[in-house]
């Protein structure tokens, strides 16, 4: 499905989240809405084994609960408030399921699902996420990322013709996902932080056939910099700015 994103692809991070709470239905529909290309989301199991859309462990800092997430079931995740912490105008959200973003956007957009089983690498996160999509009918709309490889391994084996994006920790510790290790996992686009991203890294990419994505690029000048230097996409908060600085910078020969 890659081959369906433009270059720089505009990815909303947890939704549009400058704008609505993140990893809720109201920012990943305003997403659509600020013309993003793609949206991002965070996906863990709750205690009932549910796919629930969220991005923390611990449910704080974005809700009006407290505890580890994997600890409450999707029925008392559905009690909490998700969205006022942002903005008393977003008080009715709540945690999603990837079933109802996959309802609400799924046809609308594309979606970059990031795995985010870290606590418990090993459980069924994978299989359901692709139970899933083979349900609402989306492989051609989705691909997969993560820092833990072990489920980017079991998503591949089971749905083979997803794209999988090798996310790299900043610095030391993802020294070896940026490296020729992290070649190891068959992946189709790397996912670095923004402050690791150099021309080097974006060429070394490249000559693999790979794209490279980087992660959280919320200023106009970083977007700008990595748009000129041929980055293949962004993971921003905030679309609306990235359309903009995008759309000011002088197009490639041979564009409209
Ligand atoms: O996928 C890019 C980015 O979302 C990875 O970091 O912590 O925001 O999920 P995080
Ligand atoms: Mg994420």
């Amino acid at each position: 499905m890659f081959e369906k994103l433009p270059t720089p692809t505009i990815f909303a991070h947890r939704g549009a989240s400058a704008h609505a709470p993140e990893n809720t239905l109201a920012a990943f529909e305003l997403a659509v809405r600020q013309y993003a290309d793609a949206i991002e989301l965070d996906v863990k199991l709750s205690a009932d084994g549910e796919m629930v859309v969220f991005h923390d462990q611990t449910l704080e800092r974005t809700t009006n609960g407290s505890g580890w997430i994997h600890e409450h079931s999707l029925a008392a995740l559905k009690e909490l408030d998700a969205g006022c912490s942002f903005d008393v105008t977003f008080c009715d959200e709540r945690i999603p399921t990837l079933a109802e973003v996959f309802e609400s956007v799924g046809q609308k957009t594309y979606i970059n699902i990031e795995l985010t089983n870290y606590r418990s690498p090993r459980d069924t996160l994978p299989e359901k996420v692709v139970t899933l999509i083979e349900q609402y009918s989306l492989a051609e709309r989705v691909f997969f990322s993560s820092f833990n490889p072990i489920a980017l391994r079991r998503a591949h084996k089971l749905l083979p013709q997803i794209p999988l994006g090798l996310l790299a920790l900043s610095g030391i510790g993802g020294a070896w996902a940026r490296s020729a290790l992290g070649r190891s996992i068959p992946y189709q686009a790397l996912h670095p932080a923004l402050s690791d991203v150099t021309p080097r890294l974006i060429h070394k990419q490249h000559q693999h056939g790979c794209r490279i994505h980087a992660y959280t690029v919320n200023h106009p000048e970083d977007m700008a910099r990595l748009f000129a230097w041929k980055i293949d996409g962004i993971f921003t908060d905030d679309p609306l700015l990235a359309r903009g600085i995008l759309d000011k910078l002088p197009k490639p020969e041979g564009d409209a």
